[in-house]
């Protein structure tokens, strides 16, 4: 299962990537404004949480367990509205930086999540890491480092408007949002009362919906006044909505079933398919930088999970020891 999960969402989030990236790049009358895909992506994801609980519940004791769980326990709902919000936050911000830096260059920074997850993995979930795990996420920062170069190189604003400075910021203010809001949702989920995955998620759309719409009036609010909520919307921004809503929905489901850094490892193998994508679709050159940048990014998620099995081989080792 785990495994099966791991593999799904490298695939998800490679095609998730080009996509963002098509949807943003082609030549259309109107783009489409990025904070309503953001709230779209909430409301479908809510309404699919909601089909998996109505699956496995009649529809008198779905209710009930809608009004006990999600009304009737304020303070747990509550728990959930904080990592809600920064996810409606980091989900923009990552349209923003998607659109603004090429596929390639995108989901390699982006693995700065791998950073951020496990500093909050150790401030949050007060679990250590060892010293071999530190040293391979300074080399993920210095790989992720060496490709922002080639980006900001380029001059500030593209050929089509692209701005590599601002997707930079953009792109690690979010993964910052993405370390927190992930370890967050771990603890909750694995932690605290037995709520299924589905109703959490639930309890996160009470938070997520709402303040997504905040979102789409005060950055938005003239343009979906003067032409409607569904502006540049078309099938492609749809296909892309419903990749973003399963990708959600791939991570939380990654998040219960093994752990945010696994998780991380996982998309980071999506850097080597998107790659490829990037140049078969966007004629994407990679320079010498940009390649030694993604060797070493890769080179680091081999040493820190290697390091990870080693301990993990160690401590069963020391326990058969204890038991003979
Ligand atoms: O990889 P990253 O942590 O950035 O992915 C987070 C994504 O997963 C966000 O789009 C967030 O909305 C979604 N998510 C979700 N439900 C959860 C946890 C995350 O939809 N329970």
């Amino acid at each position: 299962m785990r495994t099966a999960i791991l593999v799904w969402l490298t695939l998800q989030n490679s095609i998730h990537t080009l996509l963002i990236r098509y949807s943003r790049s082609r030549e259309v009358e109107h783009m489409f404004l990025s904070t309503v895909a953001v709230f779209f992506t909430e409301l479908m994801k809510c309404v699919i949480c909601l089909g998996f609980i109505l699956r496995d519940e009649t529809p008198k004791r779905f209710l009930g367990a809608l009004l006990d769980q999600v009304v009737r326990q304020p303070y747990d709902t509550l728990k959930v509205c904080i990592p809600a919000m920064v996810y409606i936050l980091q989900n923009n911000l990552f349209y923003v930086a998607a659109s603004h830096l090429d596929a390639a260059t995108f989901m390699i920074t982006s693995q700065l999540k791998i950073f951020t997850a496990a500093i909050f993995t150790v401030i949050i979930l007060k679990r250590s890491l060892t010293r071999t795990q530190w040293f391979a996420l300074f080399i993920l920062f210095a790989g992720v480092s060496m490709v922002q170069l080639q980006s900001s190189k380029s001059d500030s604003a593209g050929p089509d408007g692209q701005k590599p400075f601002v997707g930079f910021i953009a792109v690690v203010i979010a993964c910052c949002l993405s370390g927190f809001a992930g370890i967050y949702f771990e603890k909750i989920l694995k932690g605290s009362a037995p709520v299924s995955l589905w109703m959490r998620n639930v309890q996160m759309g009470v938070f997520a919906i709402p303040s997504s719409f905040a979102a789409v009036m005060w950055q938005d609010g003239k343009v979906v006044q003067e032409y409607g909520l569904l502006y540049g919307f078309d099938w492609v921004v749809w296909l892309t909505v419903l990749w973003y809503c399963i990708g959600g929905l791939s991570v939380a489901v990654c998040i219960k079933y093994a752990d945010n850094i696994a998780k991380n490892f996982a998309t980071s193998v999506a850097i080597i398919l998107a790659t490829v994508g990037s140049m078969v679709f966007f004629s994407f050159q990679p320079s010498a930088l940009f390649t030694l940048g993604a060797a070493l990014v890769i080179f680091s998620i081999f040493m820190y999970s290697s390091s990870q099995s080693l301990v993990l081989l160690f401590r069963r080792m020391a326990k058969s020891d204890c038991l003979v």
